[in-house]
């Protein structure tokens, strides 16, 4: 098949001889992937912010057709059409029982192997044209009927993701809330926040053109210097919560200043870095609460599907190159990383 890998930072490869995934365990399935995102999540090791294993098919928000199924799979066989979230889950250990799939005891991150323990196999990603599954039953999510392979692109992380960043804020009905980093998840969390009650989103980012969606999705904006004095004029005394989703250190000193006392910061953003930028006796002082961590989108999915189901998605706002090639991946990649050219969120077709 063909795909991509990821050699080195900075160095994104079209392969068109990649081994073709096989069913390994009785628990696997095979998917034909027909949409595969590119998120931010992706830049880390890119840019190379995070440790990774060279030439691992990159990628974690697959969706498309069975084509194989492992004896022991019971949900899904060959032709259903499901959204591939972005770590695997088994459904019934610990933490997919208490609703946090992204820790399950047994999962994987699509699109990664340990640069350290290279005698655990990595778990290659969607970027390419077929997929391994493992755990599918407690995996792999039928896509609703009515939504098409761009909303469950959306479906498969994002939207999910930027949904819990908002939740953990607690309840914003009527609330004023912001937004840091109008990236893909960023907007998600914009458009939840509104879904979920709140009276007014300010989202901020220094590029104008991410601005200018999450005004579509009917946020007020500033770029981050311009941040602090549009909450005032907001709120007076700062917002109930903040989700940072732009993932820098600057975006988390800011967040702790926007925030009114006794409010909650809800890191969405991968870390990246060893420390916080912000200090504990800010957070004593203000008298703050952060939360952090991974997105269980199997489990989120579980409780938000009945929820949106008859419910236009942001998609439009968000996916800005919903067809790319694979063979396009190295340029996607570069630009996607420069945010240039109007790129938000892109979508590749193998
Ligand atoms: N927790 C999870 O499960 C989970 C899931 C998916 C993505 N993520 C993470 O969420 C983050 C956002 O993902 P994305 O796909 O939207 O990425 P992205 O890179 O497209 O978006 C980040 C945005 O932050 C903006 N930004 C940069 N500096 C800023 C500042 N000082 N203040 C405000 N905004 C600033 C950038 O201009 C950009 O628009 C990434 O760190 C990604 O890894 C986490
Ligand atoms: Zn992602
Ligand atoms: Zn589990």
């Amino acid at each position: 098949m063909h795909g991509l890998l990821l050699h080195a930072p900075h160095d994104v490869r079209h392969a068109t001889d990649l081994p073709d995934p096989r069913v390994e365990a009785p628990g696997d399935a095979v998917v034909a992937v027909a949409a595969s995102g590119l998120c931010g999540s992706d830049l880390h090791p890119y840019e190379g912010r995070e440790p990774f294993r060279p030439d691992v098919v990159p990628g974690h928000e697959a969706v498309g057709v069975v084509v194989e199924v492992g004896d022991a799979v019971r949900g899904f066989g060959p032709g259903d059409r499901v959204l591939v979230p972005f770590t695997t889950s088994c459904g019934t250990c610990g933490p997919c029982r208490r609703g946090l799939s992204a820790r399950c005891v047994h999962g994987a991150l699509f699109g990664w192997g340990d640069p350290d323990d290279l005698t655990v196999p990595a778990l290659h990603g969607g970027q390419a044209q077929h997929l391994r599954v493992p755990h599918a039953d407690g995996t792999l999510v039928a896509v609703p009927d009515g939504r098409d392979d761009l909303d469950a692109v959306l479906l498969a992380d994002n939207l999910p993701t930027g949904w819990t960043a908002v939740e953990r804020l607690g309840d914003v009905r009527g609330a004023t809330v912001a937004v840091q980093g109008l990236g893909s998840v960023g907007l998600c969390a914009v458009w939840s926040a509104l879904r979920l009650g709140a009276d007014r989103v300010v989202g901020i980012d220094p590029v104008a053109a991410r601005r200018q969606r999450a005004e579509r999705l009917g946020a007020v904006t500033a770029a981050p210097e311009a941040g602090p004095e549009l909450v005032t004029e907001a709120t007076g005394e700062g917002v109930a919560g903040v989700v940072e989703a732009a993932g820098v250190t600057a975006a988390q000193a800011a967040a702790v200043r926007l925030v009114r006392p006794g409010g909650v910061v809800s890191l969405i953003s991968v870390q990246t870095e060893e420390a916080f930028g912000f200090s504990p006796i800010t957070l004593y002082d203000r008298n703050l609460t952060v939360v952090s961590g991974r997105a269980p989108v199997r489990s989120a999915l579980d409780r938000l599907l009945a929820h949106l189901d008859g419910v236009a998605l942001p998609t439009d706002v968000v996916i800005t190159h919903p067809d790319v090639p694979l063979a396009d991946g190295a340029a996607t990649y570069a630009t996607f990383a420069a945010r240039e050219a109007g790129l938000v969120k892109a979508v590749f077709r193998p």
